[in-house]
Parts: C-alpha cells; sequence; structure tokens
C-alpha cells in the first residue's frame, strides 16, 4: 500500500501576521540578539506564547565542545518543560537573523516538538521567520514536520 505525507503550510507576509503573532515573531527575533553562538555567527531565536498571553524565549547555546550546544527550539521547549508548562504552548515562532528565507528547525528539534506537541491538547500555531526574509511559515500543529517519528510506547 502506497502512503504519501503530506504538509501543509502557508508562505506569508508581515502583514498576514496577527497582532499576537507578531508579537510572537518580535520576541523570538529579540531573543535571537542574545543567543550565545560565538562558533557559527548563526543567531536564532525562540518564542512561545501561552493560553495566558505570557511569552517565554530560548535561543542556541553553543560551546567550545561543539555537540554540548543546543538550538534554541529545545532551550525553550525544555525550559517550558521543566516548569511544567508543554500544555499551555498557543504559539510558537522560530527566527533566525542572517537566513533570506524563514528557518526551519532541524531533525532533533523536530522529534522534541513531536513529542511535546502529542503532549500538548491543541495544536500548536507555528511561526518560522528569517531576518534577511520578506517572507515566513505558518503552520497548525508540530507532528507533521516529522514524518513517520520516532515514538516509544505512544508517547
Ligand atoms: N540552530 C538553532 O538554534 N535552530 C535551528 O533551527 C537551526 C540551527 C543553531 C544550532 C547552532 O548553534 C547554529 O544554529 C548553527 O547550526
Amino acid at each position: 500500500m502506497e502512503r504519501v505525507w503530506t504538509l501543509h503550510y502557508e508562505e506569508i507576509s508581515w502583514e498576514d501576521l496577527s497582532l499576537e503573532e507578531r508579537e510572537v515573531v518580535l520576541a523570538a527575533r529579540h531573543a535571537a540578539e542574545k543567543a550565545y553562538a560565538p562558533y557559527s555567527s548563526f543567531l536564532v531565536g525562540a518564542a512561545a506564547r501561552l493560553r495566558n498571553g505570557s511569552l517565554y524565549l530560548g535561543n542556541n547555546q553553543e560551546n567550545a565542545a561543539y555537540p554540548s550546544g543546543l538550538c534554541a527550539e529545545r532551550v525553550l521547549l525544555f525550559s517550558l518543560g521543566a516548569q511544567g508548562l508543554i500544555p499551555e504552548i498557543e504559539t510558537l515562532a522560530v527566527y533566525a537573523t542572517l537566513l533570506e528565507e524563514p528557518v526551519t528547525p532541524c531533525g532533533a528539534c523536530r522529534q522534541v516538538m513531536y513529542e511535546y506537541q502529542r503532549r500538548s491538547p491543541t495544536p500548536w500555531r507555528l511561526l518560522f521567520g528569517g531576518g534577511l526574509s520578506p517572507r515566513l511559515y505558518r503552520l497548525m500543529g508540530a507532528e507533521g514536520l516529522l514524518p513517520l517519528a520516532f515514538s516509544w510506547r505512544g508517547k
């Protein structure tokens, strides 16, 4: 049996964003400016808006022992996880300052997003932007980002 994986996403401009969405993208841009990325100089920020309207930030944290570093998305999500706030996520924005197209999360971050999304009651609104890009990507739900994602005991 042939099966097909389809991802629905929008390619939009800044004007297409709601005021709340703009706030989250701006927060992710703000977070990117505070990234610790002396080795790659690739600044990435992530921001989450919770149901109660509060904003949380993450950014990439690098280290001289390269694999010890972590992407912006996982810095944010693990921090939210530590505070028991994953089920409260409404919107998640990721922003990289240097890119001419919207940044899209790496495979490892997609795996983490996949599992946390499944522990959330509603699909997250995802927004991806790039500092040199006039366009953004918008989609609903993180599960679709990783076809055939690994899951253990259905978690
Ligand atoms: N990076 C992120 O933080 N998020 C992404 O989605 C892509 C890559 C970071 C990891 C590393 O610090 C730098 O960008 C270069 O890969």
